[in-house]
């Protein structure tokens, strides 16, 4: 991290010849409640500790510049006449931001911003989220928007609607903005408050392994699965799937295909698990929560289908090891990571053992993580 932070700050004094302003925005593991949040449902994410370091100042050139560090790709640019740059580019989460605040009537002039981060792209670790939040969080400060951090999240989200083409839900951008340190948020995606949960596992431990694979159309399939959603509640003549039961969705068994039934039924049945897996790690059962994180699994892969092969691969490592009583796909899914709750004493061997597994199968390295559940979007002091 504090090579992060040096990095970033000597390469933006060494462009623009002044002291910076310093953000740091995390990115986020979910452990349990995926493709709940835009149903209104509940999530369960972290912000950890990698992300993304931005570093910021006013200019008076007439002209804002964007440098992204690690892939010494920067932009100049006009804040009037903003429109998204070709699908994928990285900038469209800087434009994105700016548009929002300027919908909004929020003034900002130009400015400079750098930035560097350590998440690894395509992981499911909302590398995105933390980008967005970092230059929403940035230009807050530096132009005195006066924002709320719920504001703030609402413009991150909205930037990636509009500019990026993913019709995300709320739980990156929120997680990112307001983790807190050794915590896990159960957010109600519909208040949009979250009950923090200290997490401590005592003799088990959360760790990520990523694919390091992310298959293409995971966007489109994420807007599909979003589409479908929508419908259902439609016909059910509800606000969102969230206020759904089982017995409800059998009722208009007929008017949807078994894909599309199946699809709702895991919605139902993972916002479920997200608040059963709060009431478990309340009272420590270890044994309950597992089950639950191997159930969502589950339902991603066979009900909701947005999981892949490699991932499925990694979890059915961990059922074949006795020391891990979880493991699921995190995030949007067709790629990045799987969480992990393993028993501390035998976590190097696991983690030794599926990266041999997983690179004979596919004759490519995953990579295995350890994170830390951190604070927030802030300022670097
Ligand atoms: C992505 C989205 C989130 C959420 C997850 C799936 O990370 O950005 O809003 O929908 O997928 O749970």
């Amino acid at each position: 991290m504090n090579n992060l932070i040096s990095s970033v700050k000597s390469t933006f004094i060494n462009t623009f010849k002044t002291e910076p302003l310093l953000i740091f925005s995390p990115g986020r593991i979910n452990i349990i409640g995926e493709h709940t949040d835009y149903n209104d449902g509940f999530v369960f994410p972290a912000a950890v500790n990698k992300g993304i370091v931005a570093a910021f100042q006013k200019s008076d050139s007439g002209i804002s510049t964007a440098y992204a560090l690690d892939m010494d790709s920067s932009i100049e640019f006009s804040l009037e006449h903003l429109k998204p740059s070709k699908q994928g580019n990285w900038e469209n989460y800087v434009f994105g931001v700016i548009a929002e605040l300027q919908n909004r009537s929020h003034k900002i002039g130009n400015f400079n911003v750098v930035f560097k981060g350590d998440i690894p792209a395509g992981s499911g670790m909302s590398s995105s989220a933390a980008l967005e939040n970092s230059i929403v969080y940035g230009l807050n400060e530096l132009f005195s928007l006066g924002l709320s951090k719920h504001d703030m999240i609402h413009i991150s989200q909205k930037a990636e609607h509009n500019y990026v083409g993913v019709n995300c839900g709320i739980m990156d951008q929120y997680a990112s903005m307001f983790g807190i340190e050794n915590n896990a948020l159960l957010l109600d995606c519909r208040t949009v408050a979250s009950k923090p949960y200290e997490i401590d596992f005592k003799d088990h431990q959360l760790i990520l392994i990523n694919t390091n694979v992310k298959h293409s159309l995971s966007d489109s399939a994420y807007n599909d699965r979003r589409s479908v959603c929508e419908h259902i509640s439609g016909l059910l003549g509800i606000k969102a799937l969230r206020d759904a039961t089982e017995a409800d969705l059998e009722k208009i068994k007929n008017q949807v295909t078994p894909e599309n039934y199946q699809k709702a039924l895991f919605v139902i049945q993972e916002n479920d698990r997200a608040i059963k897996a709060s009431k478990a790690i309340e009272k420590g059962d270890l044994v309950t929560l597992g089950n639950l994180i191997y159930g969502s699994h589950n339902g991603l892969q066979h009900q909701y289908k947005v999981s892949c092969e490699e991932l499925d691969f990694l979890v059915e490592q961990a059922k074949l090891n006795k020391d891990v009583l979880g493991a699921r796909m995190m995030g949007g899914g067709f790629g990045g990571c799987t969480i992990n709750l393993v028993a501390k004493n035998t976590i190097e061997d696991f983690a030794k053992s599926t990266s041999k597994a997983y690179k004979e199968r596919f004759n490519k390295a995953c990579s295995v993580y350890f994170v830390e559940l951190s604070n927030g979007t802030h300022i670097i002091k």
